[in-house]
């Protein structure tokens, strides 16, 4: 998950206002569409990451990542002042969570490795063996109650020993990843089938390389952040190939990667500038990670690389920001994903424009050129970026598979969904998201041929969310952060969720709002 700015909560008047809108069954909504099941071989998964909820920071010989290392030493960042040093302590708790997991009645369990609980140090010099028995067991329990562990290997808890090194910025960082992809394999790849090698690597360089809303909060826009994003694309790639050559033709698994992305909507989708200015902003911001692995040809687009080129020459760069890959890199990257791991949140609303005040320059916004506004009538339960509109995701989904081809032989797999608020258990909203999100999802399968074959829902729990702390929550478990215990319950959302895992439907009067929404909002 991630989250674009740091707000001030200004929640509460937000959840009451959002209360009013409630869940579907109001007059006026379409249903027809509700009779489309999910197909037999669609797969159903709740998502977390080993940050976000472990804890035991600094147990069982764990190194430290540089979310632990920054957050200490800056702990103004959260609005809370928290850190991730208990979360929702599943390093203990991890067989309660097996059973949550079981309730919800899905098959399938997205989740991370923590680089730094494994390799202390971040290098193979030094596998810890707590971390590694931790891990082998949260797998084998999972197993044993029929539940598959989908592993994703970078959530972005880079160990601290190698941030201080540079981070993605350093090549030689991918040759360490690269190591600790082959531990992983090594130790669990007999009974691990699927792997992602990178969790949204766009949100992690613009806002964690490029600005300082995530970690490692470097500021280095227009600089930095392509730094990251050209040698992410090129340690996924090492991974993959590394995985093909030593391990797939005995452990027969599947490697993908998570993208991010945001639908851009056209301000007026009948001005040709705000049609532009919105592909412009899907160039920049997904297309930049999927061309280079999902297209037929390779490398960045033409788009993205020209417009950088014509940026950094205007201002006087002798070379382009964003790196060139070598021939034998755009091979090397090209097909590198058994699957298309894609995260949706919202819809943003674009325009173009040539300089806005909080841009830098130069930076990745500054380059883009386009203005990114919300649709502020749309709900907004939670954080400030994110409002509610559905149909984004259909339109989403098609623009994926629309631009590329391969698309139609692997499948997308949603890696993430979901929708924040101030974690009431009585959650109508998320209802209302869950049932109308996944609505679309059945609109792109069904009615757009959209090759989608599996969806995960963000997240199991309450957790830590990153530069938000603990001030929203996306669990469909209530987390009582509060509690010695970390108590957790499961919420309206939950048992909504489990009803459409088992019965394949979405069932729009499953859970019944208490109030009628007050303004028509037929987004379906
Ligand atoms: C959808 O299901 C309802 C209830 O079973 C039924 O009345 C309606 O005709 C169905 N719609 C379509 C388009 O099949
Ligand atoms: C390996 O990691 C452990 C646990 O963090 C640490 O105590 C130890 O010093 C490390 N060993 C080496 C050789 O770096
Ligand atoms: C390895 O990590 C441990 C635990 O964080 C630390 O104590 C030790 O100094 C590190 N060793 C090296 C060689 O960096
Ligand atoms: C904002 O949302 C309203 C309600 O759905 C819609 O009528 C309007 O066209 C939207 N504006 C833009 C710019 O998308
Ligand atoms: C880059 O500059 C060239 C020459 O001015 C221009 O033709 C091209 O459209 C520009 N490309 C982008 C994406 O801005």
């Amino acid at each position: 998950m991630r989250s674009a700015s740091r707000v001030a909560l200004f929640g509460a008047l937000l959840v009451t206002l959002c209360l009013l809108r409630s869940a579907g069954g109001s007059a006026g909504v379409d249903f027809r569409a509700s009779n489309y099941s999910f197909p037999d071989d669609f797969i159903f998964g709740v998502s977390t990451a080993a940050f976000q909820i472990e804890g035991a920071w600094n147990e069982g010989g764990k190194g430290e990542s540089m979310w632990d290392t920054y957050l200490h030493k800056n702990p103004q960042f959260t609005p809370d002042r928290s850190n991730g040093d208990v979360a929702a302590d599943s390093y203990h708790k991890y067989m309660e969570d097996i059973q949550m997991i079981q309730k919800l009645g899905v098959k399938y369990y997205r989740m991370s490795i923590s680089w730094p609980r494994l390799l202390p140090n971040g290098t193979d010099n030094n596998i810890s063996r707590e971390g590694a028995m931790y891990y082998r067991t949260l797998f084998e329990e999972l197993l044993k109650v029929n539940i598959t562990p989908i592993v994703t290997l970078f959530h972005w808890d880079m160990p601290t020993a190698l941030m201080d090194l540079g981070g993605w910025t350093n090549p030689k960082v991918m040759d360490y990843f690269e190591d600790y992809a082959r531990v992983a394999f090594n130790l669990y790849g007999d009974i691990i089938k699927t792997w992602t090698t990178l969790n949204e690597p766009h949100q992690h360089c613009y806002n964690g390389y490029g600005l300082d809303y995530f970690v490692p909060a470097l500021m280095s826009h227009g600089v930095g952040e392509y730094l990251c994003t050209h040698y992410l694309l090129l340690s996924h790639a090492r991974v993959y190939r590394m995985y093909e050559k030593e391990f797939r033709p005995y452990q027969k698994g599947k490697v993908g990667i998570t993208l991010d992305a945001f639908w851009a909507k056209p301000r007026d989708a009948n001005k040709a500038e705000d049609v532009l200015a919105a592909n412009a902003y899907l160039h920049m911001h997904l297309d930049i990670y999927a061309h280079p692995i999902f297209s037929d040809v390779g490398d960045y687009p033409t788009f993205v690389r020209e417009r950088v080129n014509n940026m950094s020459l205007e201002q006087g760069f002798s070379r382009s920001r964003l790196p060139y890959f070598t021939d034998e890199e755009i091979l090397a990257i090209k097909g590198s994903a058994d699957f298309f791991g894609l995260n949706h949140y919202t819809t943003f609303i674009m325009s173009p424009s040539s300089m806005e005040p909080k841009w830098n320059v130069p930076s990745l916004d500054h380059d883009t050129g386009v203005k990114v506004d919300q649709n502020l009538t749309w709900p907004r339960p939670g954080p400030e970026w994110l409002t509610v509109y559905p149909p984004g995701f259909r339109q989403l989904l098609n623009y994926v598979q629309d631009n590329y081809r391969m698309l139609r032989d692997i499948p997308i797999l949603i890696t993430e969904n979901g929708m924040a608020d101030l974690g009431q258990t009585e959650d109508y909203e998320r209802v209302a998201y869950f049932n109308d999100y996944l609505h679309q999802v059945l609109l792109a399968i069904h009615e757009d041929g959209v090759n989608v074959k599996g969806y995960f829902a963000w997240t199991l729990m309450d957790d830590f969310e990153w530069s938000d702390g603990y001030t929203f929550k996306f669990g469909l478990y209530k987390v009582d952060f509060d509690s010695p215990e970390k108590t957790r319950t499961p919420k309206l959302s939950a048992k909504n969720y489990a009803n459409i895992v088992r019965t394949r439907r979405i069932d729009f009067n499953y859970i019944k709002p208490p109030i009628i929404r007050p303004f028509q909002f037929n987004y379906l």
